[in-house]
């Protein structure tokens, strides 16, 4: 297995990335090669401020670290230090069609309906990170499901990349998204129906990983719920989507089936359910909030991690990068 995965250093790292894609990370540390990566390249196609961003990118380091990657099994880094990310997605840019990115959800909703005044780096987005995967001939790209529409349009490339310019190689490996089915989208804590979210302007709404036990245990608390007690089985969240999300963080953290959850919880009412939920969440969270304190403002220690692992990527990216620019009749 080839596993490859980013995530954007736009801000905390919360609960719905961690349960959605980087517990995967952690996991699949021992299946396969893996790289993992800070897409700040992708940053940079809605406004931002580039203090911020550079300081995002070493705190972002910090947090995947201290949720488990460990940077002896796995190649840790940032894309701007792999400029072959950018080449590639230049070369991509020929086989990728318009109306191919036209139909991208992500670009659909970030943009708005002040579409003509998007920047071109949010529409050419999904290149990029079809770049970013098909470099490195990933086989498995652990994400949650908000991210399978981009890893579609990354296998619709690289077919036809191979079909026009391939003369019967592969140049690049079909990657295949790995979508945890009990965590594939966290919801917002303030209404059920809105996926959690880096840019949600509430930061009631996510539980960051950062958050110390009080803010987790007040978050919990106020989460939006319903009067109802929880169902005895699953048919019964049919409808209640705070509850069902409520009840998918607790199965996900626990790592049970929700039946396994409504067996112990049925019958109770929030009053009893969120107290249980914001005690393991917190118990959960606080190896990973003191290593992430720890780390996050060794600067020189978090440097030459990005440095060593952007070197260790440099080198597992060029023959892919070669083979692109010789497919292509480029002469370099
Ligand atoms: P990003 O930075 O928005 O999110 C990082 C990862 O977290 C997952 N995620 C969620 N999973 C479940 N529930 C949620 N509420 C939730 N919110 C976020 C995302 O699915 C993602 O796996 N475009 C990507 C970054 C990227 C990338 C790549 C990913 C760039 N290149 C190549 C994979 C492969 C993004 O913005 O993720």
């Amino acid at each position: 297995m080839r596993i490859v995965s980013g995530i954007q250093p736009t801000g905390n790292l919360h609960l719905g990335n961690y349960l959605g894609a980087i517990r995967n990370w952690v996991k699949l540390q021992d299946e396969g090669e893996c790289f993992f990566f800070l897409a700040d390249l992708h940053a940079i196609s809605m406004p931002h401020d580039p203090a911020q961003l550079t300081a995002n990118t070493r705190e972002m380091a910090a947090a995947l670290i201290a949720c488990g990657v460990d940077t002896d099994r796995a190649v840790l880094f940032n894309q701007t230090q792999v400029p072959a990310h950018a080449e590639l997605q230049w070369l991509l840019n020929g086989t990728a069609r318009i109306g191919w990115l036209n139909r991208m959800t992500q670009f659909k909703d970030k943009s708005g309906k002040n579409r003509e005044g998007a920047s071109v780096a949010l529409f050419t987005y999904p290149v990029l990170q079809a770049a970013d995967v098909l470099l490195y001939q990933a086989s498995h790209v652990p994400v949650g499901d908000d991210q399978k529409q981009h890893l579609e349009l990354a296998r619709d490339i690289a077919q036809k990349f191979n079909n026009d310019f391939g003369g019967g190689t592969e140049v690049f490996t079909l990657p295949d998204p790995y979508i945890p089915p009990e965590a594939a989208r966290i919801m917002s804590l303030r209404d059920g129906t809105a996926k959690m979210s880096k840019s949600d302007p509430s930061d009631m709404s996510r539980i960051n990983l950062a958050d110390d036990p009080d803010t987790v245990m007040k978050k919990v608390k106020k989460a939006k719920s319903d009067a109802e007690p929880l169902p005895s089985d699953i048919e019964g969240l049919d409808g209640r989507a705070e509850a069902k999300n409520l009840v998918s963080i607790y199965a996900a953290i626990a790592e049970a089936p929700v039946a396994d959850v409504l067996r112990d919880f049925g019958g109770e009412g929030f009053g009893k359910f969120k107290p249980a939920l914001g005690e393991l969440l917190v118990e959960h969270l606080r190896p990973i909030t003191e290593r992430f304190t720890a780390l996050k403002d060794d600067t020189a220690t978090l440097d030459s991690i990005l440095r060593a692992g952007a070197e260790r990527a440099r080198a597992a990216s060029a023959d892919t990068l070669d083979a692109a620019y010789r497919a292509l009749g480029l002469l370099r």
